[in-house]
């Protein structure tokens, strides 16, 4: 056991939750669990571990101080490869932690790779698997985290959903509702937590050595990410998106945010040259109270993100998802999410209407209130303590 662990009164019945991070939209929805977990449970003793699925320091570093995280009690630097290398990687290396700390159970969050690979790892060895942001569903199997969603969830023993859809999903999907929590948004937990330290777009392009004169316009400033292998890994539908985002940004200077992948493709595709610097500020991967400024100061965002759709609905800022569908359907029916998939005329037209002051302004969905974490940690402990006496019940009738 680590210090931290050795040094806390714990519950000398229940090993510890071993909680997994991987990938940057992990950090933000672990963060608040983590808190909330010491502040409400301080008997269950908390096994951070970071597989490395993201190592860059704008990546994850820079997160894990904004949000606040401990620094990880266990890193499996498993770095990039394609999805079999990657998920078998964090595999491998996860397995034996598991051997060592013994934990009551494995709580994994979202949909990212080493979500399903810590899951699956845990479910082979008996340990029950929690699924923090279960029953998510695009259905759209052609995206790598569709898989690892309904994979996850098939295996999980207790999951917590962020949407009342979602517990109609699952069960759909033959899960139990006795299994189901429906808990609220942890992610916004974190933007309750981080808004008032937001930083000002001002400080973050000048930390970027840029002019923030660029970007001053009378209707304001649009925010941009990219990064689903869906639009950015094939040349062609990269190059239209950039050229809609130049149409755009005749009308709004745009700032965007580039993830590492996209970065590469523009440079690998040649399409350096459909980005007008004098339009649109290229930033690197920014910290999460950088984002966090840049979307609550934005006219509006234009993004591929998962987690930018919730956090937009939570900021009530206009947000243009450029996908065809969404495992997220209230911020569509009740925040201020529009799909506009990479239809040229819906794009602009969608921007048009924003510009002219007809944009959604939307409304907080239920339990999107900041108190997710606590909700999930309050219910977490005695789940596992009744798991607990359930199974040394059977074993008594053994
Ligand atoms: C992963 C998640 C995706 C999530 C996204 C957020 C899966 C299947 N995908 O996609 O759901 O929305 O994270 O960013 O888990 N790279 C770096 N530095 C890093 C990490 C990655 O340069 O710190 C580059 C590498 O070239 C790597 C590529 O980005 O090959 C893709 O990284 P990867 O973790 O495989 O997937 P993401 O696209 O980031």
């Amino acid at each position: 056991m680590n210090d931290q662990l050795l040094g806390r009164v714990t519950d000398a019945d229940l090993g510890p939750v071993i909680c997994v991070v991987g990938a940057r939209p992990n950090f933000m929805k672990m963060a608040p669990i983590l808190r909330a977990m010491a502040a409400h449970v301080p008997a269950l003793p908390v096994l951070l571990v970071h597989t490395g699925q993201h190592y860059d320091k704008d990546m994850s570093e820079r997160l894990f101080e904004d949000l606040r995280l401990p620094t990880p009690d266990v890193n499996l630097e498993v770095g990039s490869g394609t999805h079999a290398v990657q998920t078998a990687e964090v595999m491998r290396r996860f397995e034996p932690v598991v051997d060592a700390y013994q934990p009551s159970c494995v709580a994994v969050v979202g949909d990212v790779n080493s979500t399903l690979a810590c899951a699956l790892v845990a479910v082979k060895k008996n340990v029950p698997v929690v699924h923090i942001e279960a029953g998510l569903r695009s259905y759209d199997r052609a995206m790598p985290e569709e898989i690892n969603r309904i994979l996850t969830d098939q295996i999980a023993d207790r999951l917590y959903t962020t949407e009342r859809t979602a517990q109609d999903n699952l069960a759909r999907e033959g899960i139990a509702s006795h299994q189901v929590c429906f808990a609220g948004n942890v992610m916004i937990d974190s933007v309750v937590f981080g808004r008032a330290n937001a930083r000002s777009v001002s400080h973050t392009l000048q930390a970027c050595h840029v002019d923030p004169g660029v970007i001053r316009h009378p209707l304001g400033m649009g925010v941009v990410t990219l990064h689903r292998p869906s639009n950015v890994d094939h040349p062609d539908s990269l190059r239209a998106l950039l050229g809609v985002l130049g149409e755009v940004a005749t009308s709004l200077p745009l700032v965007f945010v580039l993830h590492p992948r996209t970065r590469s493709n523009i440079e690998r595709f040649g399409l350096t040259d459909l980005i007008d610097p004098a339009r649109m500020v290229l930033l690197p991967p920014q910290g999460y109270l950088e984002m966090l400024g840049l979307m609550a100061e934005a006219t509006l965002v234009l993004t591929d993100s998962g987690g930018l759709q919730e956090e937009t609905t939570a900021l009530g800022v206009p947000c243009l998802t450029l996908r065809e569908n969404t495992e997220r359907p209230i911020t569509v029916e009740q925040g201020t999410n529009t799909l506009v998939g990479r239809n040229r005329e819906a794009i602009l037209g969608a921007v048009k209407d924003i510009l002219a002051g007809k944009g959604k302004r939307g409304r907080l969905p239920e339990l999107w209130d900041g108190h997710a974490a606590q909700r999930i940690a309050a219910d977490m402990y005695p789940w596992l303590k009744q798991r607990q006496a359930d199974m040394a019940s059977r074993l008594r009738v053994l």
